[in-house]
């Protein structure tokens, strides 16, 4: 891992009007981190993920990213143009919902070239292969290029979604819930994949989710959350063996006896 950290937190909140989203958070990311962002529903996790991302404005506090060009710009300040380019470029986001962050009536193929089309690639040939390339990698069989995501099933498009966010070599990716939706067999099957893609490309990812499992085999370290606040964070063995607040052996014993 580099010294530099990716992403730089300080003191983030976002109140809904009167309403606590998230508060005081701060945190560093640095580059092949695996962030989980864990606690229980209406907590802030996806609260907290949409101020980083740039999908949400923070009421009050700070979220620096480091370019590639070694500076640290502070998102906040960046132009819309500038966060678009980030998103589509350096930047992947895996939403729960793949019909979220697919177009659903273009071809498998499109959805991947799409976005190295965004990134500046001409070359009809090349992008045909490389996203059929990637369907490789995420195990969707390569004469399924044509085909369009709503003949899919629920793990072949978050799949799908997976490499249409990692075909541009992203730095950090984004991921809320991304086996929230499928069940049992195709989560683990997916939880699998992901990890052995993020440590290959050597990707920093922030994860949200509920489920502590999925924290374990993906994440090096994670936050929990309650309230809005982040009560307890540390490497994620040490918080799951070891944890700290109450509230967290609450979380994590009632994992454990379900
Ligand atoms: N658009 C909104 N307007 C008003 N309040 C909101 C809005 N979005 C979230 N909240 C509130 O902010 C708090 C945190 O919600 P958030 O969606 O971040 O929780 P979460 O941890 O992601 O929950 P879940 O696990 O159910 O997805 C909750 O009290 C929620 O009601
Ligand atoms: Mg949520």
């Amino acid at each position: 891992m580099s010294a530099v950290p990716l992403l730089k937190v300080s003191d983030v909140s976002k109140f809904y009007g009167s309403r606590i989203g998230c508060r005081n958070v701060s945190f560093e990311l640095y580059p092949g981190e695996v962030l989980a962002i864990v606690g229980e529903s209406g907590s802030g996790k996806t609260t907290l993920l949409s101020c980083l991302s740039t999908r949400l404005m923070p009421t009050s506090g700070i979220v620096e990213y480091h370019m590639r060009d070694g500076q640290y710009r502070d998102l906040a300040r960046m132009s819309e143009a500038e966060r678009r380019f980030l998103m589509r470029t350096d930047w992947g986001f895996v939403h729960q919902n793949p019909a979220d962050g697919l177009r659903m009536t273009v071809s498998a193929g499109a959805n991947v070239g799409e976005r190295l089309m965004a990134v500046g690639d001409r070359h009809y040939g090349n992008i045909r292969a490389a996203a059929g390339d990637w369907l490789r990698r995420v195990e969707i069989e390569e004469d399924r290029i044509d085909d369009q995501p709503r003949a899919f099933s629920g793990g072949m498009r978050q799949r799908l979604q997976i490499a249409r966010n990692l075909v541009t070599s992203p730095r950090l990716v984004f991921m809320d819930e991304p086996t929230g939706g499928l069940d049992v067999s195709v989560q683990a099957r997916l939880l699998d994949l992901v990890r052995g893609l993020v440590h290959d490309l050597g990707l920093a990812a922030v994860i949200v989710t509920h489920d502590l499992a999925v924290a374990r085999l993906l994440s090096h370290r994670m936050m929990v959350m309650k309230d809005g606040a982040v009560i307890e964070q540390g490497l994620t063995d040490r918080v799951l063996d070891d944890p700290r607040e109450p509230y967290t052996q609450l979380l994590v014993s009632s994992i454990l006896q379900v």
